[in-house]
């Protein structure tokens, strides 16, 4: 029980007026988050600690002995999956990230079988589950249902910690955590992640991991932002705000082509026609914002090539072959980092560091 939580001191009412720079700090025991629910939680100091734990987790899972040493360390916490949208990716990867950690879990992931059907109101539904778990890991379509979620937790006498896997189509900050690792170890040899020109290509209006990613962004110095796709669907201005506010580079573009050579990374999304009100989707031209085979010879030799997956037609699967393609390498990286997540929100990660220094000695 985390009871200085200061989600107490503030009402359901106050909490929504604050701005998502505001809101970071209450989502946070000290400098580790409890929960972890938006990027603008995260500074740089924890992105490199996130990126150093999963690098330490990646290698101590590699043996029999690391890999119980692993399981051992959360084996009396049990954590609930809740996906009330659609998963694959982020559901496995979250459930292979508690088995690496001696999680046990439980799901719902489809809340027809919920008592949502009888008339029970979402908050009940969740307040159930914590009962029987010592952590909630959430998708949902409503955008900013998990932070109620928390809020609410906190103030009963169960509050459990809550991981935000996608929320509506505002933010994904897991996601954007794994993101931030796959670059970093892309440009491992190559003077980081700062400096770096990094391209969100497709539906930047509804894409919620690009919503994320552009804000971490923002701690690399020197970080140049390309937004490219159709008009109707370009970055949002609330994004373009805070991107002004941090004194960030960017640029709002329209021709995929012109900014491929000049780029350093390239971030590709899909539509994301679920949230359609009237199929508009079908009536936009999106083939100019398709990363195609032939695109390989004008892109950067050292360059990268980024998804969040599912894909569609936007990245020709002939390019998966090029070892530029970063994003099988994405799927993989999110199992490490969200292990990494759950032990510093059970404040478990130094018994990491103790091993790993054994280890390499
Ligand atoms: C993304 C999501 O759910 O927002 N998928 C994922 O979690 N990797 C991207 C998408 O659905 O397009």
């Amino acid at each position: 029980m985390y009871r200085d939580n200061p989600l107490r001191k503030i009402s359901w009412a106050d909490f929504q007026k604050l701005d998502l720079m505001e809101k970071g700090p209450f989502f946070m025991r000290g400098e580790a988050p409890y929960h972890a629910l938006i990027a603008q939680q995260f500074d740089r100091g924890l992105l490199d600690r996130v990126c150093e734990l999963s690098n330490r987790i990646r290698s101590i899972a590699k043996t029999r002995g690391g890999a119980n040493f692993l399981r051992d360390l959360l084996c009396e916490k049990r954590a609930m999956l809740y996906f009330a949208q659609p998963s694959s990716r982020t559901f496995l990867s979250f459930l292979s990230a508690c088995q690496t950690v001696g999680i046990q879990t439980a799901s719902v992931r489809d809340k027809s079988t919920s008592s949502e059907v009888k008339g029970e109101s979402p908050d009940d539904t969740v307040r159930t589950f914590s009962s029987y778990v010592d952590m909630i890991i959430m998708r949902h379509p409503v955008g900013g249902f998990c932070e109620r979620i928390a809020w609410l937790l906190c103030n009963t006498s169960r509050s459990v910690p809550v991981i935000n896997a996608g929320s509506g189509p505002d933010q994904h900050p897991t996601q954007a955590l794994l993101d931030i690792y796959t670059l970093q170890r892309s440009f491992e040899d190559a003077g980081g992640i700062e400096g770096k020109k990094i391209a969100f290509v497709g539906d930047l209006a509804r894409g919620r991991t690009v919503r994320s990613l552009a804000w971490l962004l923002t701690y690399y110095p020197g970080v140049k932002q390309y937004f490219i796709g159709p008009e109707s669907l370009q970055i949002g201005e609330d994004v373009t705000q805070q991107l002004d506010k941090a004194g960030m580079d960017y640029e709002v573009a329209y021709d995929f082509e012109k900014v491929i050579p000049e780029v350093d990374a390239i971030y590709m999304t899909r539509i994301q026609d679920e949230w359609d009100v009237e199929n508009e989707s079908q009536a936009i031209d999106t083939s100019g914002f398709h990363f195609r085979e032939e695109h390989l010879k004008i892109l950067k030799k050292d360059a990268v090539l980024m998804h969040p997956l599912p894909r569609r037609a936007e990245m020709d699967v002939a390019v998966d072959a090029d070892p530029r393609a970063k994003y099988w390498r994405q799927v993989r990286n999110g199992m490490w980092v969200r292990a990494a997540l759950i032990l510093m929100i059970f404040q478990r990660d130094s018994e990491i560091d103790r091993y790993y220094e054994d280890l390499t000695g």
